[in-house]
């Protein structure tokens, strides 16, 4: 997600806070893009003003009790061995030596580096081809009408695909078909609408806006000759808006907290918003989480009770009108009408594919924050373990382990019971703790004396079921207002956690933290070895090992894989190797593995960092990096992204890479009169989000990825 937000000085409203000057300074960069995802959150306060701070105190305790990472050991701790497409099993693996092809490369990496580039396109290495697989308004359900700009309606955008794709999961299915799960995270209503008045909105732009919203459910043919890939409409098809019916399960559901007026059992809500990244279960299910949702409602700043405003501001929503001026429409996106509407989103959303009657639900034994996602993993019990980030400066890492062992064997009575895994079980959230002098964290990325941003880390409980951990809060308060249970035990303030995934082939965690140029400024938590960068422009990347390799165990060891930038940036690491040899990179946010257990990371920086050759900032990619053997921490750029996109929704397989350029043409100047991107369809467009499906060209058909 989004780098300092490069023109906030140009979007922030009357009132705001505004950035500090390093941050602030604009230069070419997103119009649109900080408002209408984050709600401008990079340019407002930040909501964490608690005073937990980095947990230096029990540094030697820690350590003493369980020991660093050493640089390079040799991992044998494995839970579960998966493809991209299958599901997780408890089997143990070990991780396989690094196995190399003849130039030296990890097998799967063995591709030409793409340089960085400003290319209004999606580049690849020589030999590899791509095909765009949907688009935004591509009919989803069938008998859905075809996707035309200049007379969009709610009636169309609700059977097409929405705006800004973000995550991408695919099941198989059978033959070469496969069930595709994408969510769209946002609108931006001046990019999709000719003339548009942020003032005044109209009601149909308003209905369109929440039709773009949301999820989609659809089936997908790969042809095995060429490897293109392409939509199929079939009854599995499905959309799910900001005005679809969700149920709201697990132990804080009908609570007093969750009801409204249109709803006094607190346990159905219309709509999911701004949903962000996500995962595939290993019980056949996509989850999908609900992140910048604070947002889409309006009037904090009129709230009078004081818990009520200290609980708005700690999640951010928005003081006075919203942007997109939904409460105008639909008083429920008001505080004033309907203060717990907002405690009805935030919310890890699970939906069946296999099932398109069921109603999809809000997992509340998950917490409630800014979710980024939930990725899961079995525990070596076969217990469900989610992990989780929540993506705002200063905020936390989490995880969820489950009460029961996922059901094997996919039967219909198997299915029933993993269908409420997700229900009962505790929440975690993470502190870390490093092993080197505080003094030693230098703030400019200066490896300290041992050689690594290393330590231990343990899992803090906050709620199980009906049992609240937290001194003051009852469960049900911890769940809807995980954030505050988590300030009160001393959670470790992270430089805004995007995905949190566990290696299927290893089992090792691996945490992107995309930025925060609010570190150790004025006010702020300063440097910490797990966060060891003051403004830290570009990222890193956190590697963690769960006590035994089990990942239900209640602490880890960790340390910093990559920090990310300018290699020529003496504050950059990139595992110890030859940083002469590594692509540029900045603000990881996505998260994939390939079935050896390649680390691939998507990247969303808003062209953060500018090099010699690339003034204007390099576009956001997807990267392959090496996590085994000599080769360890090197990153190679596989593919870029359209001008103004992120790179979103990464998933690597043998066969084929997906990847969703999000919010194309997303530049200084973009409008529909001037677009800054004709991608996907080419001069005289308008840009159009997308899934784009990429594969190796072989001498008769596809090849395998990355040999
Ligand atoms: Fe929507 Fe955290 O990126
Ligand atoms: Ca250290």
């Amino acid at each position: 997600m989004a780098q300092p937000c490069p023109d906030a000085g140009s979007t922030t409203r009357p009132g705001a806070v505004e950035l500090p000057l390093l941050a602030a300074a604009h230069r070419p960069g997103r119009l649109y893009t900080c408002r209408y995802r984050c709600g401008d959150a990079c340019a407002r306060p930040v909501p964490n003003r608690s005073e937990n701070e980095y947990f230096g105190a029990v540094l030697q305790r820690a350590i003493s009790r369980r020991g660093a990472l050493r640089a390079g050991a040799v991992i044998t701790l494995a839970v579960g061995s998966t493809g991209a497409l299958a599901a997780c099993t408890t089997s143990p693996a070990v991780a396989p030596a690094a196995e190399v092809t003849a130039s030296g490369l990890p097998r799967g990496l063995d591709y030409a580096t793409v340089p960085v580039n400003n290319t209004d396109g999606i580049t690849l290495p020589p030999g590899y081809a791509s095909n765009v697989v949907i688009r935004w308004g591509d009919p989803v359900v069938p008998g859905a009408p075809e996707f035309d700009f200049a007379n969009q309606t709610p009636e169309a955008q609700a059977q097409q695909f929405g705006y800004n794709n973000d995550f991408c999961g695919v099941l198989p299915l059978d033959g070469d078909r496969l069930v595709m799960f994408n969510n769209h995270e946002y609108s931006i209503e001046p990019l999709m609408f000719p003339g548009y008045d942020e003032e005044n909105p109209t009601e149909t732009q308003v209905r369109i806006g929440m039709a773009a919203h949301g999820l989609s459910v659809h089936v997908v043919e790969r042809d095995p000759a060429t490897g293109e890939m392409r939509a199929v409409l079939d009854p599995l098809n499905r959309r799910y808006t900001a005005t679809s019916e969700f149920l709201l399960t697990g132990p804080a559901a009908g609570s007093a907290l969750l009801q409204t007026s249109a709803d006094p059992t607190g346990t159905r809500v219309l709509g999911t918003l701004n949903n962000c990244a996500g995962g595939v279960t290993p019980w056949g299910t996509f989850l999908s989480g609900e992140e910048n949702f604070n947002q889409y409602f309006a009037n904090a700043a009129s709230v009078v009770d004081p818990a009520v405003l200290a609980r708005a501001e700690r999640y951010g929503i928005t003081e006075e009108a919203s942007e997109r001026k939904w409460e105008r429409f639909d008083p429920r996106f008001d505080m004033l009408a309907e203060p717990n509407e907002p405690n009805r989103f935030g919310w890890i959303v699970e939906v069946d594919p296999q099932d398109p009657t069921a109603t999809p639900v809000k997992r509340t034994a998950l917490g409630r924050f800014k979710h980024e996602g939930a990725t899961t993993h079995l525990a070596a019990d076969g217990r469900a373990v989610a992990y989780m980030g929540d993506d705002e400066r200063f905020d936390y890492v989490y995880k969820f382990v489950s009460d029961r062992a996922m059901q094997e064997g996919g039967t219909r009575a198997a299915r029933e019971a993993n269908a409420t895994l997700l229900d009962d079980g505790t929440l975690y959230v993470a502190r870390f703790t490093g092993d080197s002098p505080a003094a030693e964290i230098t703030g400019d990325g200066a490896v300290p004396a041992d050689g690594a941003f290393d330590g231990a880390g343990e899992w803090i409980k906050l709620a199980a079921g009906t049992e609240s951990f937290v001194p003051g809060m009852s469960a049900e308060e911890v769940y809807v207002f995980t954030r505050q249970a988590a300030d009160l035990v001393g959670a470790t303030k992270m430089d805004r956690p995007e995905d949190v995934e566990a290696n299927p082939v290893t089992g090792r965690v691996y945490v992107a933290l995309t930025n925060n140029t609010d570190r150790g400024t004025e006010g702020k938590a300063g440097p910490d070895e797990a966060n060891p960068r003051t403004t830290n422009a570009h990222g890193h990347v956190l590697e963690l090992e769960e006590d035994g390799g089990d990942a239900a165990a209640p602490a880890f060891a960790w340390r910093i894989l990559l920090v990310c930038g300018d290699p020529d940036d003496p504050g950059t690491y990139f595992a110890g190797f030859d940083k002469s040899q590594v692509s540029p990179i900045t603000s990881p946010d996505n998260l994939a593995f390939d079935g050896r257990g390649n680390l691939w990371i998507s990247t969303d920086s808003g062209r953060a960092l500018e090099l010699p050759g690339t003034p204007a900032g390099i576009n956001d990619g997807l990267y392959g990096v090496s996590l085994e053997g000599p080769t360890r921490g090197r990153t190679a750029l596989f593919a870029s992204v359209p001008n103004g996109a992120e790179c979103c929704g990464p998933v690597v397989t043998d066969e084929f890479v997906l990847i969703s350029p999000q919010h194309p043409g997303d530049l200084d100047g973009a409008s529909p009169e001037t677009p800054q991107s004709t991608w996907p369809d080419g001069p005289g467009s308008q840009p159009r989000p997308s899934v784009v499906n990429i594969w190796r060209e072989g001498a008769s058909g596809p090849g395998r990825i990355g040999e």
